[in-house]
Order: structure tokens, then sequence, then C-alpha cells
């Protein structure tokens, strides 16, 4: 019996090993401040005074949400009426690793009006169903959901485009009984930001057309088509230039446009009685005054009231407020509530007795912190021999045997044990960026120490570090202080790999890894343009790099690699002319790279996010002769800096007590009013 067993349980494993013959290897990148996020739904009444409700039930991060039934004003205003009916809420998760649809049905069964407790205190009752992503299908970001019958709309990114510098971005409507699920948005084409209209007939989206992306971060260059919820046909374009829209019956959306004058504002769009519409044929006016920005239009179906978000002159913070068509008037509704708290991407009940939005929960005046945050945060991918780690944190890098990591703070230098144990402050201060261990030299590890992103004459210098010495011991290993960073050390640890900006040019160099440059240097590219952030193989036979070398200055980056005695220079990787490639970082068998690229594009119409630099950043891998490319992330944030390591890290969160405040991250900087002029003139002149 037990022999047999063990037969069986050998045949197994040997079946398991032949399925997945390759070691398995964990990766880790950084998303620019999404570890701050800790988004949940809340909502406010539109009508009368009442408290804030928490709608979703604060794990992961959960965002733009969607009433799917009446939420009854009769019910909420009249207190003889003990039980409110229940809230219907579509929306956005990332919990498990991966982007996904829940409807949530939450009743507030001791909800007491009278004497306003918070509904926390209250106790509420929700049951949870997962509609679209998670374990099933394939691996995407989701977005704007909405329910039509029993059919869900939404965005998602699960088929790629087979052309670099494009996004995957298309709608899609999945029958909920069957699961069936049809394409909505034609081939070669990215839609965002879909809106059913109310009886259903027609979706309107935010489209980049034939066009593509054109490396626009700010405000996509969109416009709004509409075409048959029930099979995406008779798709036609009725606004140029224009996103987000948002039905106010079956003939007339809102939506947001930065208009000529700098200003963000809500437009009307009213399509004629009958087909065909054209552009010409449907009538836009501008609805929301210049003097502050409103966007991401929600409309009400009983009143003539928009749900906005606005930055107004003098505020750093994004609110939701009421815009009253008739009267011309805003009415604040979050700024009374949480005024230094950011406020995204409001949605109105139909019956239009709430507005719902999301907003870093714990943020507000009540100054609670978030604790118990994700460290590492395990991202699903379709690779089953890959574990993905998303890190609170910068640089990250494993060490030589996989089981530390070394991250930077932006300031301040961390190791940390690969299962989240021993976190170790080396230096809480040091403007450390680019992480490198020795792979020889036990606890040793590599860094660039000054400001980033700055230019050839920055003071810049590398260092090694003994990290497990009572007192850290460091080794200045460059001079002169030319902007010398991201160094990479050989595999018989003798050699660093670095850029310098020493000949006013950022070209690649290879130096004396312990006496550093003093005790040799050569110079390995060399041209009037930028080499930087490079990797050496495995093998030793390869430094791998992100050079701008195809059209020096443009800032438009790609991949190559050299061998270290200056030959064999190939082309990686590049999306598109203009594209953006960059932190290429071996396999541990050294036949992949890892790196970052907008070869997706953007996912979402920036203005949807809290502020990010670059919010087309996603995690690739790739065979070095360019075959094999997989997309490992799916959002629309910046993900940056990935490594790879040589140990299967188990597939699970990280979680770390956490004493600081979590919701502290900027909204979208250029939104600020104060320095628009100047701003202006920035991009102008390059
Ligand atoms: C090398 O590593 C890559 C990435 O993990 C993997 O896909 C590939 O199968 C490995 N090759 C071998 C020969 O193990
Ligand atoms: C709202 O609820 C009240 C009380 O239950 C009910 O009489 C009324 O018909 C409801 N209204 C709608 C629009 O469902
Ligand atoms: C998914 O995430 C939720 C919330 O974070 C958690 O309670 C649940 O256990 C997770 N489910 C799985 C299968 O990991
Ligand atoms: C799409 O649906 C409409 C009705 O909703 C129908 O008239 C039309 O024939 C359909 N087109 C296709 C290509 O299936
Ligand atoms: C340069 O190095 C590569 C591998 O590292 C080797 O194959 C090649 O022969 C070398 N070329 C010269 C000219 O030394």
């Amino acid at each position: 019996m037990n022999s047999v067993h063990l037969i069986i349980s050998s045949i197994v494993f040997l079946i398991i090993e032949s399925i997945t013959a390759a070691p398995a290897t964990s990766i880790i990148f950084t998303t620019l401040g999404r570890s701050r996020y800790a988004f949940d739904i809340f909502s406010l009444p539109i009508e009368i005074n009442g408290y804030e409700l928490q709608l979703t039930d604060g794990h992961s991060v959960n965002f733009n949400g969607h009433f799917a039934s009446p939420y009854n004003q009769t019910v909420i205003t009249d207190s003889t009426v003990a039980d409110p009916p229940p809230v219907h809420l579509l929306y956005v998760t990332e919990r498990n690793g991966s982007s996904s649809i829940y409807l949530d049905v939450v009743s507030y069964p001791g909800l007491d009006r009278t004497r306003k407790r918070s509904v926390l205190e209250t106790g509420s009752t929700r049951s949870q169903r997962r509609l679209v992503g998670g374990s099933d299908g394939r691996i995407s970001m989701k977005d704007r959901p909405s329910l039509v019958g029993e059919s869900l709309i939404y965005v998602s990114t699960h088929e790629e485009t087979g052309v670099g510098r494009t996004s995957w971005a298309a709608v899609y409507s999945t029958q909920l009984s069957t699961g069936l699920t049809r394409r909505l948005t034609p081939q070669g084409v990215a839609d965002f930001s879909p809106a059913v209209s109310p009886s259903g007939l027609w979706t309107a989206v935010a489209s980049s057309g034939e066009n593509g992306w054109g490396g626009e971060v700010e405000e996509l260059s969109t416009d709004i088509y509409v075409f048959l919820t029930q099979n995406g046909s008779s798709r036609v374009k009725v606004v140029e230039h224009g996103g987000w829209p948002s039905w106010v019956d079956d003939s007339t959306f809102y939506f947001h446009r930065r208009g000529d004058d700098g200003w963000w504002s809500i437009y009307a769009a009213i399509l004629p009685q009958n087909m065909p519409f054209t552009v010409d044929s449907v009538v836009t006016r501008r609805v929301t005054p210049p003097g502050l920005h409103s966007f991401t239009p929600a409309a009400s179906l009983t009143k003539n009231i928009i749900a906005v978000a606005t930055r107004r002159p003098g505020s750093d913070y994004r609110h939701i407020e009421l815009y009253d068509v008739a009267s011309g008037k805003f009415k604040e509704l979050t700024q009374l509530v949480a005024p230094r708290a950011n406020h995204y991407n409001p949605f109105i009940s139909p019956d239009s007795s709430r507005v719902g939005y999301h907003k870093c929960r714990g943020a507000g005046n009540n100054g609670k912190m978030i604790k118990n945050d994700l460290f590492l945060e395990n991202i699903k991918t379709e690779k089953p021999d890959i574990s993905l780690f998303r890190i609170d944190g910068s640089f990250p890098s494993f060490s030589p045997d996989g089981n530390r990591i070394a991250y930077v703070g932006l300031p301040g230098l961390y190791v940390v044990n690969s299962e989240g144990s021993g976190n170790r402050e080396i230096d809480p201060d040091v403007s450390a960026f680019s992480t490198a261990w020795d792979p020889k030299r036990k606890g040793v590890i590599y860094t660039s120490v000054g400001p980033t992103f700055a230019s050839e004459d920055t003071d810049v210098d590398i260092y090694s570090i003994e990290v497990d010495a009572d007192e850290p011991g460091y080794t200045k290993l460059t001079t002169g202080g030319q902007n010398n960073a991201f160094p990479s050390v050989s595999p018989d640890g003798k050699w660093v790999a670095f850029r310098s900006g020493r000949t006013g040019h950022k070209n690649l160099y290879i130096m004396n890894a312990i006496e550093g440059e003093k005790g040799g240097l050569t110079q390995l590219t060399n041209g009037p343009w930028s080499d930087t952030m490079c990797n050496w193989s495995p093998d030793g036979d390869w430094i791998a790099f992100a050079s701008d070398r195809h059209n020096p200055g443009s800032g438009s980056f790609g991949l190559y690699m050299i061998h270290p005695n200056g030959t064999g220079l190939q082309h990686l990787i590049h999306s598109g002319s203009a594209g953006r490639t960059n932190h290429p970082w071996f396999s541990p068998n050294g036949t992949h790279i890892v790196f970052t690229s907008d070869y997706a594009a953007v996912s979402a119409e920036p203005i949807s996010n809290p502020h990010h630099y670059q919010p087309y950043g996603d995690i690739f891998t790739m065979k070095l002769d360019g075959s094999e490319l997989t997309r490992l992330t799916h959002n629309s944030y910046e993900d940056g800096t990935p490594s790879w390591g040589p140990k299967f890290m188990t597939p699970e969160n990280i979680q770390w007590s956490v004493d600081e405040e979590k919701c502290a991250f900027e909204d979208s900087q250029w939104l600020a009013i104060t320095n628009r002029v100047d701003d202006a003139k920035i991009q102008c002149g390059g």
C-alpha cells in the first residue's frame, strides 16, 4: 500500500518535474506610490446631510465603483423605515494579486440615522461575488465596470496588440451566467472609460482611434465613439477630443476635455434623433466654467446635476463636487468631510440619492493610520515558474543565493530576508539609488549615492558597503562625482560595470570591484548619447543596458547588450520609434531579461489616477533573441526597477505592521494651478 503510494507520487513528481523543467525563480519590482494608496469606495448622500459610508471591505485596493441598482432615496430619509435596502456595488479590486471586478451587496441592518454613528460601528452585512478576473482566464487589468441586464461591460488588457507602444485596453462584454465574453472594441484600436446609456443600447468610450498612443501622459488624445452595447457594431465617432463620457439619457452625455484656455471642463454632447451620427450632427457645449479644473463627470439620471472631481486654485487636493447645470453652481461634498484627502472618479446612484467615489481609507481628518500593509505583494502571472512580487521600496535586488533583498527608500538603504523577516536599516538617510550584490563576497552590496535623473556633472558616486559588519563599512569606488551610477558586478566578483558622465556624456565603464577606479578602469562604450542601467549576465559574456543612442537626447530609450570587451553590440528591444524601455536584468540562467517598458502604452486615462510620472511602465520578460515577449504586469501605474533572483519565493503576500501614514500620495502634479503658466513654458521649451 505504502510502496504503491510512493511509486504513484514519484511518477506524479516526475511529471511535474518534466512540465516545469526550468528552475523556478522570482522577480521583484517597484510601483511608484502604489503602496500608499489603500483605496476603498465611499459614498455620501446627495440631498440630505448624512455621513460618509465606507462601501468596500478594506482589503487591498478597491476603486472605480458603479452602483448596479437604485439606492432608494425615500428609505434613506424616512426614519420610520428601519433597514435601508442593500447597496449593489460593482468595483475593481486588486486583491489576490490580479485585477478583478467584484459585485458586493451590502446591507446596513442596524444603521441608526438619528445617532449618526459611523457605519463601521453599526456593522454591515456583505455578500461578495467575483464577476471577472482572478484565477479564471488570462491576467489583465480590469476597469470601469457597468451592468446591462446580466452582461458586464468593462475594460480589459488581456489581448496583446502585437505592436509596440499601443495600448491593450479594450472594452468587453461578459454574459455572467455563461461566462461568454465578447470583444466590443475593434482590433487595432484602444478604448478607455466605457459608459453604457441608461437603456443599455449604446456604449460611449474614449478611444485613441487608429492613431495609437503618442506618448501623452497628461491628457490622452482621445475622441469619443459610440457603438451598440450588444455587439460593438454601428461604431461611430461623435466627439473629437474628449474622454470619460457619462450618459444623461440615450441621446445626451457629458464628457471632459482640457480646453484651449488650459482648464479641464465638463462638456455636453447631444446626439441627433436618428442614426447615423456624425461629429458634425452632434451638438457639443461647454458646461462648467473656466477658473477651476472639473473632470471625470458622472451624470444624474433624474436631476439636472453632475458629480465631478475638481482641482481648485490654491488646493493640492482633488474633491468631489456637485454641479447644478441650471444654476451653474457648485456644491462641495467631500471638502466638508475630509478637506485634506484626494477623492477620485465619482459615480451616482440611479435614483440620484448618493454619490460614490474612492479615496484612501484612513485618510482625512481622523488621523487614522493604515496598519498591516503589504511589504511584498504577490502578483499573479501566467508563468508558473516565476513568482512575481511588488516591493514597498525601490531598486530591489536579490543576494546571490536569493535569500536576501537589498532595496532603497529614496532616501535610505535597507536589507531584508526574502521572506520578510530581519529588515535592517543600513543607513536611513543616504540618498542611495540602485542596488547590486557582490556574487562572491558575502554581504557586500554596491550602490550609487546622489540625486537621480540628474545631469552628467552631478555629484553621484559608487560605493561598496559591507552590510553585515557591525558598523557598515563604506568603500568609495569612483571619484570625481560625475554621475557614476548603476553598478553591476561581474560573476567572478572582479569587476563592476557602471555608467558615468565624465566625458560629458553618460557612457559605460568597467572598474576594479575591490579597489574601484584606481585599481583599473576601462571605457566600454563611447558616444554622444546616454548608455545607462547596466546589468552583467550570469555567464559573464554580456552587459545589458538602456540607451538612447538611436536618437540621442530624445528621451527615447531601448535595450542593448555588449560583450565586456566592447565587441558584439546588439539591439534587444525598442517599443516603437519613440518608446522607452529601461532597467534590463538577466534571468539567473541568462537566457531571458526582465525590464520595464511603455510597450503596452497606457491602460487608463491618466487623469483618473493619482500622480504617476510615467503611467505607462509595465514589467516584461523576453528571450535574448527577442522572442517570448511576455507582459507580467497589467495596471495603470508606473512599474519599474525589476530584478530577477534564483529562488522561487512562496507566492504569498508578506505583510508588515507599519506605523507611518500610508495615505501620503500626490494628486496629478500637472493639475496644480499656481504654476500653470510656468509648466506650459517648460513643456514648450523642452
Ligand atoms: C531559463 O529561465 C527562463 C526564465 O525563467 C525560463 O523560461 C527558461 O525555461 C530557462 N531555461 C532553461 C534551459 O532552464
Ligand atoms: C423606495 O422605498 C419606498 C419604501 O420602501 C417605496 O415605497 C418606494 O416605492 C421605493 N421607490 C423606488 C423608486 O423604488
Ligand atoms: C483574497 O483576498 C482576500 C482579501 O484580501 C482574502 O481575505 C482572501 O483570503 C484571499 N483569497 C485567496 C484565495 O487568497
Ligand atoms: C448587432 O446588434 C444589432 C441589434 O442590437 C443588430 O441589428 C445587428 O445586426 C448586430 N450586428 C452584428 C454584426 O451582429
Ligand atoms: C570578446 O568577448 C566575447 C565573449 O565575452 C568573445 O566571444 C570574443 O571572442 C571576444 N572578442 C575579442 C576580440 O576578444
